[in-house]
């Protein structure tokens, strides 16, 4: 299939081109860069050794895209664009709804118009809020996301339920993902947030790098093995594996269809900076710290719906996604930048 990756200069949707590109599928990217570098596709390049067709428009250019599926017959999107950061969220609502919302609203009106009608959808662990169950299955309600970038993650899934319901051409899968880290093997391409990072991998491979001086541990005091913060931690590339196989159920014509993509294991901050220093041999200074709002203790996946319709499951262990993340940090101190 030709697939249109919306958002695919960033950080899952590049690792996600290398396994389109392995399964046989071919891909054109759009992207407007606001979170992401054109070095990335470039590296990509180098890894599946083709050109990565790529248009620098933004998802909420209407014209642009619809120029995009005019030059290229578009089997499906796979829809990564969209504002991520939680505390930024908070401080610039407009902009995450306007952004998250409008791009959406663009990108479903052009593919209905030019005929294409299967998309996958970027959710997030999010949406289930402080969750009622743990493991997480499907079935679990929706929670309060209690921050603007959740909601709009939260709306956007009633909105491409609704769109399915309406016309049943549509094929929706909603992709549920908890916390991607690593980077691919090469080394090439990983995760290159903008200024002080607010997830908890980057932070560490900083810290390890000496770009910040210590890891603050936001509370210890969770009823959790440890006390601090449990998460279905998953490796980028697994991830993006994910999406490939979310690809078949489309072929399949699924309709609606909603998967979580986790591990199905639940680690403690302290459990991956243990697993980070033994895998890598390094030591990461690290200072416990009072909660940071909005956190809960603990966020993991019961993965077996994927797992029974899609095949799929995650391979990678924690430990190689410690190995991973620091490999794409030590070739890349600064980033894509130099
Ligand atoms: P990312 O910021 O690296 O990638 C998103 C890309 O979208 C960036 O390249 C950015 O430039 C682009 N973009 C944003 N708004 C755009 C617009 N209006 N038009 C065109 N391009 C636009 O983020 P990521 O980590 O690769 O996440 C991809 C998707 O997965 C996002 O929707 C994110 O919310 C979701 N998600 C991410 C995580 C995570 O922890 N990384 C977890 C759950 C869900
Ligand atoms: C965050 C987002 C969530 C998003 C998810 C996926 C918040 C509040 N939530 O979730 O919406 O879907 O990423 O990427 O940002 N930690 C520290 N020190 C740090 C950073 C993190 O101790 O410097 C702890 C956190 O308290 C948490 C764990 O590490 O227990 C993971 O944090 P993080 O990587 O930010 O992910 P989430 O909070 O799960």
């Amino acid at each position: 299939m030709q697939i249109l990756l919306t958002g695919g200069a960033g950080y899952i949707g590049s690792h996600t081109i290398i396994e389109l590109d392995k399964a046989g599928h071919t891909v054109v990217v759009v992207d407007n860069l606001c979170n992401s570098k054109e070095e990335a596709l470039r590296r990509v390049e180098k890894i599946i050794g083709k050109p990565v067709p790529f248009v620098r428009a933004d998802v909420r250019d209407r014209e642009a895209m619809d120029h995009i599926f005019k030059t290229y017959t578009i089997d499906a999107v796979i829809h990564f664009a969209g504002l991520k950061a939680v505390g930024e969220s908070c401080e610039k609502p407009l902009e995450y709804y306007e952004n998250n919302m409008n791009a959406t609203f663009v990108l479903l009106d052009v593919m209905r118009r030019n005929g294409c009608k299967n998309i996958i959808f970027s959710s997030s662990a999010t949406v289930y809020g402080d969750p009622a169950q743990i493991p997480i299955t499907e079935e679990c309600p929706k929670g309060h996301c209690t921050n603007p970038y959740g909601q709009t993650k939260s709306m956007l899934e009633e909105v491409l339920k609704d769109v399915q319901k309406a016309d049943p051409e549509w094929n929706v899968v909603l992709l549920r993902y908890f916390n991607p880290i690593g980077a691919h093997k090469s080394g090439l391409i990983g995760e290159n947030p903008n200024g002080i990072p607010n997830n908890l991998m980057p932070y560490i491979t900083q810290t390890a790098i000496g770009i910040r001086k210590e890891l603050g541990v936001f509370g210890n005091d969770y009823d959790t093995p440890d006390g601090t913060g449990v998460r279905d931690y998953i490796h980028v590339c697994d991830l993006a594996a994910g999406h490939v196989a979310a690809l078949k159920a489309i072929e399949k014509k699924c309709g609606l269809a909603i998967y979580n993509l986790g591990t199905g294991h639940g680690y403690s901050v302290l459990d991956v900076v243990n697993a980070f220093e033994r895998e890598n041999g390094l030591k990461v200074p690290y200072s416990i710290k009072p909660r940071r709002p909005g956190d809960i203790a603990t966020c993991y996946c019961n993965p077996a719906k994927a797992k029974a319709e899609l095949g799929w499951q995650a391979q990678y262990e924690i430990g190689d996604m410690c190995r991973d993340s620091w490999n794409f940090q030590k070739n890349n101190p600064k980033g894509y930048e130099e």
